[in-house]
């Protein structure tokens, strides 16, 4: 091999092997899975998923919400919109979602994550691992996001300020079987969230 030349996983023999881990599911207290939330931005993603948090807090459940522009500003900072990074990104936050789910937490995740095919990756990596995974679409319209605008980019967006954005000029897949679908007209927030609550429960 010359020196400095990479090696990639199917060329070579690995080098890194799965520790098998001591502590199991079993040992953990609590039974931990993701609730995914999925929705154009401004679709009420955050704040269902930030008072869904709060609720399972102040019942004394583990939850740890991972949402998009957070995630963003850190762990996925190297990213951006193209359909490659927006897939990165929804690999890694699964990821760390699984690992969240794993510990016995739930880990409430907010991101567009507009590609089904991505979404259903995760999906498949938490059945392998055995854990609860829910996918929630937030289905509210893009008329009624767009009005909302709270960024203000929605109207950027039309002016072909930002492009790629999604909804606009580029794609929103939405799930073809979610495990449960939000739309605006079916209440408050608290609502909203005891809704998915009750499915976790
Ligand atoms: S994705 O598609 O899942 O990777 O996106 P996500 O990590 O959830 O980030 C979405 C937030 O990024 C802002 N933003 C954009 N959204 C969509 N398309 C483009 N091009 C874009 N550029 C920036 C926007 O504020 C999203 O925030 P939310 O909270 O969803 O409104």
């Amino acid at each position: 091999v010359a020196a400095g030349m990479i090696l990639r996983p199917a060329e070579a023999a690995p080098t890194v092997v799965r520790h098998r881990a001591t502590v199991t599911r079993s040992h953990r207290a609590t039974l931990g899975g993701t609730v995914w939330l999925t929705g154009l931005s401004a679709s009420g993603k955050s704040t269902i998923a930030a008072e869904l948090e709060r609720s399972l807090i102040d019942a004394g459940r583990p939850a740890y919400l991972l949402d998009g522009d957070n995630i963003r500003l850190g762990l996925n900072a190297d990213l951006g919109f193209s359909a490659e990074d927006r897939a990165e990104n929804v690999r890694r936050v699964g990821e760390v979602a699984r690992l969240f789910a794993d510990s016995g937490a739930v880990a409430i995740v907010a991101l567009i994550s507009p590609y089904r095919a991505d979404r259903d990756r995760v999906r498949a990596k938490h059945d392998e691992a055995g854990l609860p995974f829910l996918e929630v679409f937030v289905d509210t319209p893009i008329e009624v996001c767009e009005s909302r605008d709270p960024k203000g980019l929605y109207e950027r967006a039309r002016k072909g300020e930002i492009p790629g954005f999604t909804g606009i000029s580029a794609p929103y897949e939405s799930p073809r079987r979610p495990d449960l679908v939000l739309r605006p007209d079916d209440g408050d927030v608290r609502t909203l969230a005891a809704r998915i609550r009750t499915l976790l429960d």
